[in-house]
């Protein structure tokens, strides 16, 4: 018997922190694309978990519509995949509270992310929802039945939390939902033009949505190599950013090594490769950056595939929600 296989059901999710950049693109975005026809997707909006860190000037909504751009830009596609908002799903607050009645205080108090977002971020008086970050999202995961979850290492932490609690749910009220896995898959962390994580809060970022111009202006102000002040000085591909991002957006392989072998030789100066970096950027660039321009004129087609998301995704939300409230005997 030939029976198609059933495809695993693989959940994940980006919190809403503003438009979204190129490491987002690279290391999340572009593997979820890559997991739709091989996966029943669900890809979510964690708009709720974009609080955690709330401040004055903060708007989630519209940070969650400018992330909901990008990724259907990017290349998401509401044929293949479930996209939606983590808020529009009216059962998520309910099954996170009851798992909240079988997670630990000491388990959350012992996440490492918890401990070292506590003492970088110097926050004092950590409030109970961003202790409970992990138990939000188990109930992301479990709420869809999710089986793998594809995320990056600095997360890690959360899902092993995610995966002890459904055994403790599994062994006490029998299968509710399965016990999800780690979905390994290659996260690209991608350099900031300071050479640091490229992240908002260095800002050292290049937007998707960004211009052609801002992008060159970033790639331009990209660290150099300290070792290479001159032209004909050798270079360090392996150590400089710049190359980092020239294997990401430079397909052919010959020009490549090209680059790499005048870098190394000093033939090659810093300007010349940033300018042809920017190009080749900004080439790549070019058809999402007008996808996304085009849809930004429809916002209301980008409503539509989050509210189509949001009905399938509640149809399994709501069952496994039934199915939890019944075995913790509230009905
Ligand atoms: N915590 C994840 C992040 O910051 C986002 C997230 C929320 C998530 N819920 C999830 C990821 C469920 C995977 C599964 O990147």
């Amino acid at each position: 018997m030939n029976e198609p296989k059933r495809k695993k059901r693989v959940v994940s999710g980006i919190r809403p922190t503003g438009p979204l950049h190129i490491g987002h693109l690279h290391g999340v975005i572009e593997p979820w694309r890559d997991m739709q026809d091989d996966y029943d997707c669900y890809f979510f909006i964690a708009d709720y978990h974009a609080l955690t860190n709330w401040s004055e000037n903060m708007d989630v909504k519209k940070n969650a519509m400018e992330v909901a751009l990008d990724m259907l830009a990017s290349g998401l596609d509401p044929e293949k995949s479930t996209i939606f908002r983590q808020s529009d799903i009216v059962e998520i607050p309910q099954f996170h509270l009851v798992l909240s009645m079988f997670s630990p205080v000491g388990w959350l108090l012992r996440n490492p992310t918890y401990k070292d977002q506590v003492e970088q971020l110097k926050i004092e008086s950590p409030n109970y929802g961003f202790l409970g970050y992990p138990v939000l999202q188990s109930a992301d995961v479990l709420m869809y039945e999710g089986e793998l979850v594809p995320i990056g290492k600095d997360q890690a932490a959360h899902l092993n939390l995610t995966i002890d609690l459904a055994e403790t749910m599994t062994t006490k009220f029998g299968k509710l939902f399965p016990v999800p896995e780690y979905l390994h898959s290659e996260f690209a962390t991608v350099p900031g033009s300071d050479n640091r994580k490229m992240s908002k809060s260095y800002g050292n970022v290049i937007n998707i949505k960004d211009s052609e111009k801002q992008t060159t202006k970033v790639i331009k102000s990209y660290y150099t190599d300290p070792l290479k002040p001159y032209m004909g000085d050798p270079g360090h591909p392996n150590d400089c950013p710049v190359f980092y991002l020239d294997k990401i957006y430079v397909k052919d392989k010959d020009e490549l090594g090209r680059i790499r072998k005048t870098c190394e030789s000093g033939e090659r100066g810093c300007g010349q490769c940033k300018a042809e970096l920017a190009e080749a950027c900004n080439n790549y660039l070019r058809p999402i950056r007008e996808r996304r321009a085009e849809l930004e004129q429809n916002p209301e087609k980008v409503l539509k595939v989050l509210a189509d998301g949001a009905e399938k995704a509640r149809k399994i939300a709501e069952k496994v929600l039934a199915r939890t409230l019944k075995a913790v005997t509230i009905r």
